[in-house]
């Protein structure tokens, strides 16, 4: 087998930039060097694509400024035909003769939240004709909608927690009948939260009528749509990874954030140190390059009796499936502590550092789980790719248009 290479794409414009850089870095990290030669494409606060050894160091994103200007600015090339082209754009050259170009033959997608995580950025790939690994578009699409995602899967006979939708829209000049509504139709506490975002962004928790409001407002500063959700209290929260594709998928072991608070902040989660949504993890090899996000307090495998864990395990499979994900996905659930009710919460296509960790306690290292999502992305690929997908015949050709036009 020749050396493949991957474009590793991270960064991006997400709240969750930073998290993906480590996320990214571990994988590349992990690649098996006699298979793949990882190449990183770090997409910056900006928008700018660059390429460059020296982004495969964690060191260097202390100074970004210093980071960029040392590495080559990329863009996109047409032609790839299977592979993505991108070529180094120099700057104040008018032509670009001679300039470096590289060629991809997957992409490696370590983006967090946002465009890279909903759809978009696989779109690209799609549209570009490159295999990419992780969830294709609409599961993607579906996984970052945090309404439509219990949607599917409550009717799938999936548990989820009752929930209301709002569109501002319909909220602005109508906010008096919809907080009637809520109140009537359940009791305090509530959770407000953003449809789209993560890392617990714009999410709060509330007592009475007026703190409501003002959540409800707060989560319409980085969301058209927000949810209202009943609170799951005494709270266990469950996390499963869940690897593979709509015809075959398995679980992971589980693990149990331990936090000790009701919710954490993204300051919690990422600077103070803590689990977070995208809880990232300092992999074996790495240990300590991701600061205050490396500390990590959970439980794995998570204290349960073996059907309970059983239980969960089938169930995380089922939505990743009913959802039509692929790759690597964590899957989180709130349970009850009194009852031991579990129900499904969310879903992350592009899991904190791939939910590595929750893989090697069930045998498969950072470097076998990184292997076989690309080649789930190889196979994904030629499964559409390797169809009929046009015809030889012209329907335009001169006859036929005639004909169409009579
Ligand atoms: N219905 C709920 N009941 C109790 N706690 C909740 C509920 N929904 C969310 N939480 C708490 O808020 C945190 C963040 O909510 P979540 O829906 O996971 O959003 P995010 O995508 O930001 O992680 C959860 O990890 C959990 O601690
Ligand atoms: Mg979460």
């Amino acid at each position: 087998m020749s050396v493949k290479t991957v474009g590793v794409v991270f960064g991006g414009l997400s709240p969750e930039h930073e998290v993906s850089v480590i996320t990214s870095l571990q994988a590349a990290a992990a690649m098996d060097r006699a298979k793949y030669h990882p190449v990183p494409v770090y997409i910056a606060k900006d928008g700018v694509w660059y390429t460059g050894e020296g982004l495969l160091d964690i060191e260097g994103y202390s100074d970004l400024n210093s980071l960029v200007a040392a590495a080559a600015r990329i863009e996109v090339l047409p032609g790839g035909s299977g592979r993505l082209r991108v070529g180094e754009v120099k700057r104040g050259a008018l032509f670009s003769s001679g300039r470096r170009e590289w060629t991809f033959d997957v992409m490696f997608l370590g983006l967090h939240g946002g465009a890279g995580e909903n759809g978009g950025m696989q779109g690209f790939c799609e549209l570009m004709g490159v295999p990419y690994t992780g969830s294709g578009i609409l599961g993607s699409a579906l996984a970052m909608d945090k309404i439509r995602s219990k949607d599917f899967c409550g009717r799938k006979g999936i548990p989820v927690v009752e929930s209301m939708q709002i569109r501002e829209q319909t909220w602005a000049g109508d906010e008096e009948r919809w907080l009637d509504r809520i109140c009537s139709w359940a009791s305090f506490p509530l959770i407000v939260k953003p449809v789209g975002l993560g890392s617990s962004i714009g999410i709060r928790r509330t007592e009475d009528r007026d703190q409501l409001d003002g959540a409800i407002e707060e989560a319409f500063r980085y969301d058209p749509a927000i949810l209202v959700e009943r609170v799951v209290s005494p709270l266990r929260e469950i996390n499963a990874a869940v690897l593979g594709d709509e015809d075959h998928a398995r679980a992971s072991v589980l693990e149990e954030p331990i936090s000790g608070i009701e919710m954490l902040s993204f300051q919690d989660k990422y600077i103070r140190g803590g689990e977070g949504s995208k809880g990232v993890t300092p992999a074996s090899k790495d240990p300590g390059s991701a600061g205050g996000m490396a500390s990590q307090n959970r439980l794995i495998p998570a204290p349960l009796t073996e059907d309970q864990t059983e239980y969960i395990q089938k169930l995380a499979v089922r939505i990743f499936q009913i959802l039509g994900c692929a790759g690597v996905a964590r899957i989180d659930f709130l349970m009850n502590a009194d009852t031991g009710d579990v129900f499904f919460n969310e879903i992350n296509t592009i899991p904190g550092s791939l939910s590595f960790y929750l893989w090697e306690p069930a045998d498969l290292a950072f470097q076998d789980l990184v292997h076989e999502l690309i080649e789930i992305a190889l196979r994904r690929y030629h499964d559409t790719a390797d169809r009929v997908r046009s015809y030889d015949v012209n329907l335009l050709e001169e006859h036929s248009a005639r004909g169409l036009k009579a």
